[in-house]
Formats: C-alpha cells, structure tokens, sequence
C-alpha cells in the first residue's frame, strides 16, 4: 500500500517567484528571464530544452516550476479534476516494445470486463465524486463499436452530468465517428513520440507513425477533446525528440496531455534498459503547461510508481489532473502495463482518501467536476 504517511512532500524547498527573484545570481536570472521569454511566446528553442534538461535541481529548476504552477493556479485556480479510469480488457492484439500487455507476453492472464460490472465501477467513480469515465484498453477487436456504443450510450444516458472518455488505441474513423455519436466527447491517444525514427525504434514494424497521426488528426476533426502524450525516458529519446514533441503539442493544441517515466518491464524488450527520470518528467510537465497554459495535465500513476510523491510533484510542477483507477481490483495485477504499479490492492475509498490528503499537502483540492478543457 502506497498511503501517505507522516512525511509531507511540503518539507521539500518550494520557494516562490518573488524569493527566488530576490536570491537569484546573476547567470540564475539570465536562465529566469529565458523561462520568462518562453512562457511570453509559448516557445522554446533546442538549446534551451537541452540545457534545462541537464541542469542540476536548483534555482532555475524551482523557478521553471513555480511559473508553471502560477500558469496553472492562473486558468485553474487550486481545483484538481478526477477521472475514474476502469481498465476494460488487457488483450491486445499490439507489441509495443516497452508495454507489458503486448501481445508477445504470454506469462500474462488476459481479462475482459462483463458489461455490467463496467456500469457498476462507473456508479462507484460516480459515488466518490468522479464525473469523468475514461474506458481503457489494449486494443482488442472483440470490443466492436456495437458493443461499445452500447456501453457509452447507456453510461451517457444513466450519467448524463458525466464526460465519456475513451483511450482504446488506434480504430478507424468510422468507429471513432460511431462511438463519439453514441456519447464519448474524449479520446486519449497517446502519440508517444513525434520523431518517426524513434517512433520505429518503440515499435514493431507493423505499426506506423503516420496511421498514429492521423488517427490523432481524425479524432480532433470528429469533436473530440483529443489528448496525446508521451513517456519520459524511453530507449532512444533525447532533448532533439522531446523538443519535436513539444513542437508537436504546440501545433496539435490537444486537450490533454499525458507523460510520465518510461518503466523498465519484465517480459519486453526493453526490460533491461534504464527507468525514465521523474525529475525530467517534472521539468516536461512544467514546460508543457508554459506552452499549452489551458491543457489538462495529469500527474500520472507511472510518475507515482518511481516516486513516492511523485504525484504531488506532478502536481507542484503544473498538473491539474489525477486518474484513480476504479476497476475491479482483482483485474488490477493483469493490466500489467508496466512494474511496479502503485494501488494494485487499493479500493476506490482507500485512493480517494489517500489524494486528498496528498493534495492538501500540495494546496489544492479535488472537485467535483467533469473537468473540462477551460477555453
Ligand atoms: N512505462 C511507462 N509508461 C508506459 N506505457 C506503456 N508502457 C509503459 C511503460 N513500460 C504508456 C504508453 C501508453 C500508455 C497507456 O502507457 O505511453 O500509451
Ligand atoms: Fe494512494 Fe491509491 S493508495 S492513491
């Protein structure tokens, strides 16, 4: 169990523009004044990212940080949305290199919710005060759009106060047009990376960069509110290719955004490379939310998985989003995405008692609220 305990993450230094201003050197001020310059223009150079990246935790980093976070108090006050995410199959039919759900790994007992119990985990987000749904799966062809539109018509019509999000992976538009007409106003889909080279470097042949595109493109033009997002730390990524996904966020203007730390995996390939760095994904997730001031940005549960308050980081560094998993917890252990998951034996009761304490450490507060991306 991953409860929070006496210590608070408020005992970490999180000093505020003004002190840091007031204790900067002069060579800190020049970098301040370059953080400035990218929140005025929503932009940043390569350099800059680069340097910001290989920096050592200090000045710089905490001012980058709270100008992220006085960015997000700007457009959101100290409101933290929840989305309940119920995890509907674990097939897929994928084999992604880093994902412990592909298809490759045969050491993993597969599930498919029933229907009903699907509605039941929506009713428990429901209870707690969870307005948003978001339906997760490997993609796994035997959720048709029949099967799924029934689903989403029917949370819709017994939610109607409640946004339907949907991250299935890759479908056709058709499907996305069909399922977006039945209810779901959300997609995430994840571009994982806006380098095609290191895109082919994550995955199997099969699998192409330009399809992830478009199907990104397919879902803006649908309606949806879209949210793309990539891992921090993956084999092959460096300041040139998270620069590019930046670039490409700046361009794509999504919704969401979602990051954190690639996991190393037992049963893939790259079980033995190194983990992502939480405190790269920190600074991303700040310098995101000073491009895309508006985007809902979710402290994620990977970022909780190699930190033990890396949510509240998450948090300090601009995120306004938390994802408490709502689904059964004897599934938990078979969406085995990544090692190390936190909150594998831990009911809806036991997480929401537990954010709320960590938020409050952090001074904000979750509402009750579908959330929605504030124009
Ligand atoms: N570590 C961290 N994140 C991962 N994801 C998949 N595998 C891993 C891993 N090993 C992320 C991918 C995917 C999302 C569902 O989870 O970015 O889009
Ligand atoms: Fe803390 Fe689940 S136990 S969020």
């Amino acid at each position: 169990m991953s409860s929070l305990t006496d210590t608070s993450v408020t005992q970490l230094p999180c000093p505020t523009l003004a002190q840091l201003e007031a204790e900067g050197a002069p060579e800190e001020k020049a970098l301040f004044r370059q953080l400035d310059a990218v929140a005025e223009t929503r932009d940043i150079h390569l350099p800059l990212l680069d340097e910001l990246l290989h920096l050592p935790k200090g000045r710089v980093v905490q001012y980058l940080h709270a100008k992220a976070r006085a960015c997000t108090e700007k457009v959101y006050g100290d409101r933290i949305f929840l989305r309940a995410l119920i995890e509907i199959s674990s097939y897929c039919k994928n084999d992604c290199f880093y994902c412990g759900i592909r298809r490759s790994n045969t050491t993993l007992a597969r599930y498919r919710m029933e229907e009903g119990t699907i509605l039941d985990c929506c009713a428990e987000g429901y209870a707690h005060g969870m307005r948003t749904f978001v339906l997760q799966s490997g993609e796994d062809a035997w959720w048709t759009d029949e099967r799924l539109c029934r689903i989403v018509d029917t949370l819709h019509r017994r939610h109607p106060d409640c946004a339907i999000t949907l991250s299935l992976g890759e479908r056709s538009r058709e499907s996305y047009r069909r399922l977006f007409e039945a209810g779901a106003s959300r997609y995430l889909l994840r571009h994982e990376t806006a380098d095609a080279a290191h895109y082919a470097r994550l995955h199997p042949a099969e699998m192409s960069y330009e399809h992830r595109m478009q199907c990104l493109q397919d879902l803006k033009e649908i309606g949806y509110q879209v949210g793309c997002g990539f891992m921090v730390g993956s084999p092959g990524q460096s300041p040139q290719t998270l620069w590019q996904d930046l670039q490409f966020i700046r361009r794509f203007q999504p919704h969401m955004v979602g990051i954190g730390p690639f996991v190393a995996t037992q049963q893939t390939p790259f079980a033995g490379e190194p983990n992502g760095s939480v405190e790269d994904c920190l600074r991303l997730l700040s310098l995101i939310r000073l491009l895309h001031p508006h985007v809902l940005l979710p402290a994620t549960t990977a970022l909780g998985t190699l930190h033990p308050f890396g949510r509240e980081l998450g948090v300090l560094a601009g995120a306004n989003v938390l994802m408490p998993n709502v689904s059964p917890v004897e599934n938990r252990e078979k969406y085995h995405i990544y090692d190390n998951k936190i909150c594998l034996d831990d009911g809806v009761d036991h997480c929401i008692d537990c954010l709320e304490r960590r938020l409050q450490s952090v001074g904000r507060r979750m509402v009750v609220d579908r959330g929605d991306f504030q124009v």
